[in-house]
């Protein structure tokens, strides 16, 4: 049986157990993925006992894609960039760190048409998810990348991924106003104080898929669910060999 998993803390609106049992049936596989909603105490034993009971990977989510990192022996050269993983592979005993987000992002931003090219995005935050999303900006060419997080001093260490403008969390809504593309990298919901001030034409781009967003005629408003596809698909494929992008799709339309 291959076992896999996704540890994070509180896991209230997953849907990556879904998706991956999903595939994992369709294609004949015996394997499973657990939810693993483990507190912080309890993350250095719990990946101890994973290791035991022969997990061949699992993913990581909110809050320990960089934290991980100390249990790890061993990093692809994406997730050593990026300085957070979200997907964990281990191999003849070796735990491996390799970052899919960033495969997911960029995926999922060809499949809304959404180009960054000579663009002016807004990032906010400064966790392991919007390290990712700051790298696929950075390689798109924009015109100019401002970021913020509720924690400033947290930016610091980012901007060696690219060289964003650090703006001062107050003022969000004063850049929202000047930007193309806002993406709201953390794991609330900030639409409250980026929508209202959009300009016609612009986009906002949620990581997330548990809020609701509202429809507006003249901005594109996306949410996480293709990111979402795109990394599992990614992860699976570390996992098994297999990418199963449409099944993954087929699954949360069965949700639906
Ligand atoms: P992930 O690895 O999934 O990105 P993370 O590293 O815990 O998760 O990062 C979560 C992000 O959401 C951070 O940018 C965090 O801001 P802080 O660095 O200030 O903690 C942001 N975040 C979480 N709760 C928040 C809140 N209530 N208000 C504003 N930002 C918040």
């Amino acid at each position: 049986m291959l076992l896999t998993g996704l540890i994070g803390y509180p896991l209230i609106h997953t849907l990556s157990p879904r998706i991956h049992n999903f595939s994992f049936k369709k294609l004949k596989i015996e394997g499973i993925y657990f939810p693993l909603c483990i507190p912080p105490e309890d993350l250095e034993a719990v990946f101890h006992t994973l290791m035991k009971l022969g997990f061949k990977g699992f993913n990581i989510t909110n809050p320990y894609k960089m934290k991980i990192i100390e249990y790890l022996n061993a990093f692809t050269p994406i997730a050593e960039k990026i300085g957070a993983v979200n997907t964990v592979v281990i191999k003849n005993k070796k735990r491996i760190g390799d970052n899919t987000d960033v495969y997911g992002f960029a995926c999922s931003l060809k499949e809304h048409k959404i180009d960054l090219k000579n663009k002016k995005v807004l990032i906010i935050g400064a966790g392991g998810a919007a390290r990712a999303c700051l790298y696929v900006t950075g390689k798109n060419r924009p015109k100019m990348v401002y970021i913020t997080n509720r924690t400033e001093s947290k930016i610091e260490s980012i901007l060696s991924i690219y060289p964003a403008k650090k703006i001062p969390f107050s003022q969000i809504s004063q850049y929202v106003r000047i930007a193309d593309i806002v993406i709201n990298a953390t794991s609330i919901d900030f639409q409250n104080m980026v929508i209202p001030f959009l300009n016609p034409g612009c986009v906002y781009y949620d990581i997330n898929y548990c809020f609701e967003l509202p429809y507006r005629k003249k901005i594109k408003i996306i949410d996480g669910i293709s990111m979402l596809i795109y990394q599992a698909a990614h992860s699976f494929k570390l996992w098994t060999g297999y990418r199963p992008v449409n099944l993954m799709k087929r699954a949360l339309k069965e949700v639906e």
